[in-house]
């Protein structure tokens, strides 16, 4: 059988999911809209969870903050929580109070975002910070990723949650330099984005109030002009998919409200709030085959998950299966930010109550999961993966050992087989059977999609990710029973 027909074949399998019907006993016809929120006190909620849908037409999105340590992440996503309302001023001037005596005066606004001690004495993000705010349009989740390398499969485990990302780079002096060069995050954060399925990005040139920059219009272009290459060769359409703008995180210009033409009279373009307001959501699927993979669990009258449903809805008295161990679920309550809600659908970030499970029987990375099609649970798939660039001498072939990152799980996996080369361009594998085992571990190899066999412990329908200290991306896979 040629390559070809062997992954129609396995796609073949996997279009099994595509059609499936809600599992639960009140099939729901929804669409892809924001959950429905129904606050715990309110007892006047509708009797049909269609009703309280089309209650809340806003739209949700999940937004990733990524870019080189010290960009500015953090007190973007602060500034927006605290220009949101989020925060108010006395929080702000204890944050003020506390930075200072750590020696970190411009930090307090990072502060809002940084929550742990470690953080905030560092000055440095360790775990994807979580927040949420409202345009009037649309309700945000924000996911504050860490810049530094050491926390690059945090990031990723940020990024795999996101719809779109913020890419975060800062104009100082040297800074953007530092982050675009040859190890720089700001490069692999864009890479990784982009193959953990984040299709959309808003370039934010931070520090723009900073005295080297003082919203300079050169040093503007400047970052556009070397970003834009960049990005085009990472996959992205810079046209479509991409917007550039000016901010100052710090103060707060060109965010709620468009930057003040006196201190920047050349910009003509939105402002941040405006900008994510006009990002189309991506395209989600509520009838699909539900699946929520499970980040976080703890006690409370019960049995509470945490994750993003990725695929399906969920509604109050569902019965649903914990994959892979086959654990049969009741939802008691599902939970929306801070808000109880009947039904969700895809894209939103939950916690969800189930009875028939104990807290010590889930682990991260499990998946919640429709009873009519669980999620398949296997030991080898085949995989479309990119290597973006290998260790010197380090030979990609079979026997090849890695890390895999699917959604909230890691796990160690081997390469089986190589199966595959795909021409970068066409997407299709090439032609004639190259000799790849004489190329593997080139250089030139980067950039260029094979086809592999992987072995590991029970694996998830989903995204794939591979890392390997330069990261090897898996975009695409397929089981194979
Ligand atoms: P990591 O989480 O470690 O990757 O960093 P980060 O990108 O979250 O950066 P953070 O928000 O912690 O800010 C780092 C430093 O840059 C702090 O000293 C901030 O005050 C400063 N900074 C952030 N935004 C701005 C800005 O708009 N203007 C100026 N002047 N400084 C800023
Ligand atoms: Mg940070």
């Amino acid at each position: 059988m040629d390559i070809e027909e062997h992954i129609r074949l396995l796609q073949l399998d996997s279009s099994d999911f595509k059609d499936e019907a809600h599992t639960s006993s009140q099939p729901v016809h929804v669409e892809p809209t924001a959950a429905r929120e129904v606050k715990d006190k309110e007892t006047s909620a509708p009797e049909d969870p269609k009703d309280e849908m089309k209650a809340n037409k806003k739209r949700h999105l999940n937004v990733v903050f990524i870019g080189h340590v010290d960009a500015g992440k953090s007190t973007t996503g602060g500034q927006i929580l605290f220009l949101s309302g989020q925060v108010d001023d006395r929080t702000i001037q204890k944050y003020e109070k506390e930075a200072k005596d750590k020696s970190r005066e411009s930090w307090y606004m990072a502060y809002i975002m940084d929550t742990n001690e470690e953080e905030r004495v560092k000055g440095k993000t360790v775990e994807v910070g979580r927040a949420h705010f409202e345009t009037e349009k649309t309700r945000f989740t924000i996911l504050d990723a860490p810049g530094h390398k050491s926390y690059v499969p945090n990031m990723i485990s940020g990024a795999s949650q996101a719809d779109i990302g913020v890419l975060v780079i800062s104009a100082r002096k040297g800074e953007f330099e530092t982050g675009y060069e040859r190890g720089g995050q700001t490069r692999e954060h864009v890479q990784l984005a982009k193959t953990l399925g984040v299709s959309k990005l808003l370039v934010v040139v931070n520090k723009m109030d900073d005295p080297t920059v003082n919203w300079s219009k050169e040093r503007y272009d400047e970052i556009e002009s070397k970003m834009t290459p960049f990005l085009k060769s990472s996959g992205y359409n810079v046209k479509k998919d991409v917007i550039f703008l000016p901010i100052s995180g710090l103060i707060g210009s060109n965010m709620k409200a468009r930057v003040d033409k006196n201190m920047c009279p050349w910009w003509n373009g939105p402002c941040l709030f405006e900008a994510l307001d006009a990002v189309e959501v991506p395209p989600r699927d509520p009838k699909g085959p539900f699946r929520l993979p499970i980040i976080d669990k703890f006690k409370d009258m019960g049995t509470v998950v945490m994750g993003k449903v990725e695929s399906g809805s969920v509604c109050e008295g569902d019965n649903l299966l914990v994959m892979p161990n086959k654990a049969q679920v009741k939802v008691l309550a599902i939970y929306c930010n801070e808000n109880k809600v009947r039904w969700a659908g895809p894209g939103e970030n939950l916690r969800v109550r189930l009875s028939g499970i104990e807290e010590d029987d889930i682990l991260s990375g499990f998946v919640l999961s429709s009873i009519a099609k669980p999620i398949a649970a296997v030991y080898e798939f085949v995989a479309q993966l990119q290597i973006f660039e290998l260790l010197d001498n380090a030979i990609f072939t079979a026997g090849y050992k890695a890390v895999l990152h699917i959604h909230s799980v890691l796990e160690e996996c081997e390469i089986v087989e190589l199966m595959q080369q795909i021409d970068p361009r066409t997407r299709k594998p090439n032609e004639k059977e190259s000799s790849l085992c004489e190329e593997w571990g080139c250089r030139h190899m980067s950039h260029s999609g094979l086809l592999f066999v992987l072995k590991g412990k029970p694996l998830q329908w989903g995204k794939l990710l591979i890392f390997m200290l330069q990261a090897v991306v898996l975009k695409q896979f397929w089981c194979k029973r």
